[in-house]
């Protein structure tokens, strides 16, 4: 191909000098071309950049040449990426929910938080974020009610203790930031709802307790109105997600998470359409009794590891030493550097 073959004998796409008679090669393609497009990186790369895009146009060229992509396919996929960028804003991310349903957020997460745990317990494993998170979400006394103005569902308190995974011991000051949706499956952003509904912050005092009030969340389609449903569609797949509610825990010094809790009444946990569920992130609605203001409840715990901790057995990427340096610093909110893990916010 171009590039690779140089001067006055430029290759055909097929390696065949212009004029000499069709040989048949080893190589369909030019062998040159990829090693050559990847040696164009100038000197001021930094290394990551150089490595993975160099990782990425060897893996890209090879997918396109093992699958003889056309320029017809090639061009309809530029297209499905185009429109996702159409239809974002600030209320829809269409590029994260097409990684979400090929499972490429759910690898990521798997990834950044891997951490090979000697100890008995583990840090409460982490899932993925998901496009509906808000930064600004109200900060709520403990045990309140994130329901606001919503007739139907089914009420239920959540409670229990923020600890450091190693030692069991309470963690003050730990920030719980929590969203789930309305009965229809949507969020507050999704549609008309009261600002900030089903969702809150709640910080923990000495004790590392907290509690509140929601809905029993229920399964939703995620939005399948663009390229992300289409893509499902093409891939004869639903667009289901088990019922979960989402959290983001903090805590000064302590490595955030990002997580999920999953129902498990729920019929699609085997077959979540963004592949989010993990087994340790399954739990029971129980009965409640007593309550004139919640039909069930959940008793879950965290367990977070401090930074240090963390780093003695995980892998630490570059958002790690940015969101450690940041709680170091005292710079920046919790939800900053939670969205410095997540890599979500420079
Ligand atoms: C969510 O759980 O909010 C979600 C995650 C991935 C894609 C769409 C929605
Ligand atoms: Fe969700």
């Amino acid at each position: 191909m171009n590039g690779a073959a140089s001067h006055e004998t430029r290759s055909q796409p097929n390696g065949t000098p212009k004029g000499s008679a069709i040989v048949r090669r080893t190589n369909r393609f030019d062998p040159n071309f990829t090693q050559h497009v990847i040696d164009t990186t100038g000197p001021k790369t930094s290394p990551r950049i150089r490595k993975v895009m160099a990782s990425l146009i060897q893996h890209i060229h090879d997918f396109a040449r093992e699958n003889e992509v056309t320029v017809d396919e090639w061009m309809a996929g530029v297209e499905f990426i185009n429109e996702a960028g159409r239809m974002s804003n600030d209320v829809r991310n269409e590029g994260q929910l097409v990684c979400d349903v090929i499972g490429l957020e759910s690898l990521v997460d798997e990834i950044t938080y891997k951490l090979v745990s000697e100890a008995d317990s583990a840090p409460t494993a982490t899932a993925i974020l998901g496009p509906f998170w808000r930064a600004d979400a109200p900060r709520r006394d403990m045990g309140a009610t994130i329901v606001q103005n919503i007739p139907d569902g089914d009420h239920t308190f959540i409670q229990g203790i923020v600890k450091d995974y190693l030692t069991g011991e309470p963690i003050e000051g730990a920030e719980l930031d929590v969203w789930h949706t309305a009965p229809n499956g949507l969020y507050e952003q999704q549609e008309n709802q009261v600002e900030h509904n089903l969702r809150g912050r709640f910080t923990t005092g000495k004790d590392g307790r907290y509690s509140f009030y929601c809905l029993r969340p229920i399964s939703y389609p995620i939005p399948d109105d663009g390229p992300a449903g289409k893509l499902l569609k093409l891939l004869d797949r639903h667009p289901m997600r088990p019922a979960h509610i989402h959290f983001i825990v903090s805590a000064p010094k302590y490595k955030p998470i990002v997580t999920q809790v999953f129902d498990r009444r729920d019929e699609h946990l085997a077959n979540d359409s963004v592949f989010a569920v993990k087994d340790s992130l399954i739990v029971d609605f129980l009965p409640r009794e007593g309550d004139p203001k919640a039909q069930f409840e959940l008793a879950y715990d965290f367990r977070l590891a401090t930074f240090e901790d963390a780093k003695k057995y995980s892998l630490v990427g570059p958002t790690e030493e940015k969101a450690s340096q940041s709680t170091v610093d005292g710079n920046g909110s919790r939800n900053e550097q939670a969205l410095n893990m997540i890599g979500a916010k420079e």
